[in-house]
């Protein structure tokens, strides 16, 4: 950007870490809405700003495209997920909408990678047993859980936290499937991945994990029907979006013994976890933590910015989705 041009404004609708917001301070004045920011203090703060750094939890639509006015020209989200930005609406006003991928694959695919240990062997529940002075000592019957060398693992969307995510458990895995819209070639030739339908790859596999993004399509993905058909001692994890699972099917599936545990990081009305699920056994619930990495969340707050500098000095940002 020039330095004879005046600075954009720049509204961070709640925060961004150091290493992206200093790039954006150096180049533009910033507004910042802060962690409690509510949407009606964004749509305040957003009032002639030239771009919007969002987050999962901020809403992006019309209403505040409206409330930012005509000179919006980018909007960046810290995170890899679109589904809080309405991207039509972004098409239809010719908004470009960005997010921060690849920084944060390896991170939430390890994060998966832990959820599916605890899970297969019931961490949580052994650990609340014991913080709870409630172990009488080691018991060869007790706390017996799911072992995972030679399990059948299962991807349901075989992208970049997909992949990687195969790649982690192939050492563990015997079979390894995985249900994407398309062949994926290279997950068959390296990784001797077996493309399924979901309905087979739920039948098979002692490990279900979940990588597609949230979308009408993939709405509630896994309910009632779809648990019903795993086996009654495979995990199911999500580290993806709560609403591709449906949270009250899950914890009843849990109940009953219909699968053997889960492991979540997100949820459907973040920060509320239902009630069922915090009552549900063998279940290990994370908060929404599969990118919080030091490395992971320094460059998705780098990438952010970037996308926002790249915008208002008039080149195309490196990570466009609309
Ligand atoms: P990605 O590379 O776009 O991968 C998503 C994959 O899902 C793509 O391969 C896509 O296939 C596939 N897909 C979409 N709809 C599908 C369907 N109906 N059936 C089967 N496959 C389908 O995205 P990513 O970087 O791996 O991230 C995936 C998601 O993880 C994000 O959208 C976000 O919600 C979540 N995430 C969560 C955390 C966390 O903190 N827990 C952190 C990062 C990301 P196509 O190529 O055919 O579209
Ligand atoms: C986090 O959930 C992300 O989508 O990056």
């Amino acid at each position: 950007m020039s330095p004879e041009k005046s600075r954009p404004t720049v509204l961070i609708a709640r925060a961004l870490l150091p290493a992206g917001r200093e790039l954006l301070a150096a180049e533009a004045e910033l507004r910042e809405g802060g962690l409690d920011a509510t949407p009606e203090r964004i749509a305040e703060l957003a009032g002639g700003v030239e771009a919007i750094v969002a987050d999962p939890t901020v809403r992006v639509d019309d209403a505040l495209f409206d409330a930012a006015g005509p000179g919006l020209r980018v909007v960046a989200n810290f995170a890899v997920g679109t589904d809080n930005i309405d991207l039509e609406a972004c098409r239809a006003r010719g908004i470009p909408a960005t997010n921060t991928p690849d920084v944060l694959t390896n991170a939430t695919a390890e994060l998966a990678l832990a959820l599916t240990l605890a899970a297969a062997r019931g961490a949580t529940g052994a650990e609340r047993t014991l913080r709870a002075g409630e172990w009488s000592g080691w018991d060869p019957g007790a706390f017996l859980g799911l072992e995972l060398s030679g399990a059948t693992f299962a991807v349901i969307g075989l992208g970049r936290i997909g992949y990687r995510y195969a790649e982690l458990v192939r050492p563990l895995a015997g079979e390894l499937l995985y249900v994407s819209r398309a062949p994926n070639r290279r997950a068959e030739d390296e990784l001797g991945a077996e493309r399924a339908e979901l309905s087979e790859a739920l039948q098979r596999a002692d490990v279900v994990s979940l990588h597609v993004p949230a979308s009408p399509e993939t709405h509630h993905l896994i309910g009632a029907a779809e648990l019903e058909a795993m086996l009654s001692h495979a995990v199911l994890v999500n580290t993806a979006r709560g609403p591709i699972v449906d949270a009250r099917a899950l914890a009843a599936a849990l109940q009953s013994g219909e699968i053997g545990g889960a492991g979540l990081d997100v949820y459907e009305a973040e920060p509320d976890v239902p009630e069922e699920l915090l009552e549900a056994p063998c279940c290990t619930l994370l908060p929404h933590i599969g990118s919080a990495t030091t490395r992971a969340r320094d460059g998705m707050a780098r990438t952010a910015a970037q996308n926002v500098l790249a915008v208002l000095g008039g080149d195309e940002p490196p990570n466009r989705v609309v």
